[in-house]
């Protein structure tokens, strides 16, 4: 049995996304920004994200080697997939579902900084600050959250819950039985 207990509900998902979105806005006035997005993981804040970004933007993705079927980091970060374009003299926001222990953050920057872009950013929805291995900062940060697995609103566990709409903390059995 799975146990999901909501953290976060839709409603102040949608209110926290609309306000990252006014301050990219606000930002980066009169320029253009490239949203490049994690998969997964990032998809759904991604697309509600972008509609709140009033600006001249385009989407491109990249993937990273995960957690696999674990909750657990194996503390090696691989590129499964690239950019498709050059991200020369671009604004980068670089978009999350979360900041855990940075070390997937920290190996894609130092891998987008190699492109020489104009200015990158990063926007996370969740930052777990107290699992931190890498000193990296997100620059659009939605919510500080407990030390807890978490699942929808895009993030998995086993690629299970990422439709689910609010985010919920994954339960195991020892915990909720
Ligand atoms: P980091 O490299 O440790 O910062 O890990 C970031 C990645 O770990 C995220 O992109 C997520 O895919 C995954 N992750 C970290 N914490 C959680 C969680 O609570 N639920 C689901 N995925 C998580
Ligand atoms: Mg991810």
């Amino acid at each position: 049995m799975d146990h999901l207990k909501v953290l976060l509900t839709r409603e102040q998902i949608a209110k926290k996304v609309a306000e990252l979105g006014a301050q990219i806005t606000r930002d980066f006035e009169g320029e253009s920004v490239v949203l490049i997005g994690v998969l997964k993981g990032a998809t759904i804040f991604l697309a509600d994200l972008a509609r709140e970004i009033k600006l001249d933007a385009t989407f491109d993705f990249i993937a990273v080697s995960s957690y696999g079927n674990s909750r657990e980091q194996s503390g090696e970060v691989k590129l499964m997939k690239d950019v498709d374009q050059s991200m020369e003299g671009k604004n980068i926001i670089l978009v999350e579902d979360i900041l855990d222990t940075g070390l997937t953050l920290t190996y894609l920057k130092h891998q987008l900084i190699g492109h020489k872009p104009k200015s990158l950013k990063i926007a996370a929805l969740l930052d777990k600050i107290s699992r931190r291995k890498q000193p990296i900062h997100g620059d659009y940060v939605g919510f500080e959250i407990p030390d807890e697995f978490v699942v929808g609103y895009g993030l998995d566990f086993a690629e299970r819950f990422r439709n689910l709409p609010d985010i919920c903390i994954l339960e195991s059995d020892e915990e909720s039985s």
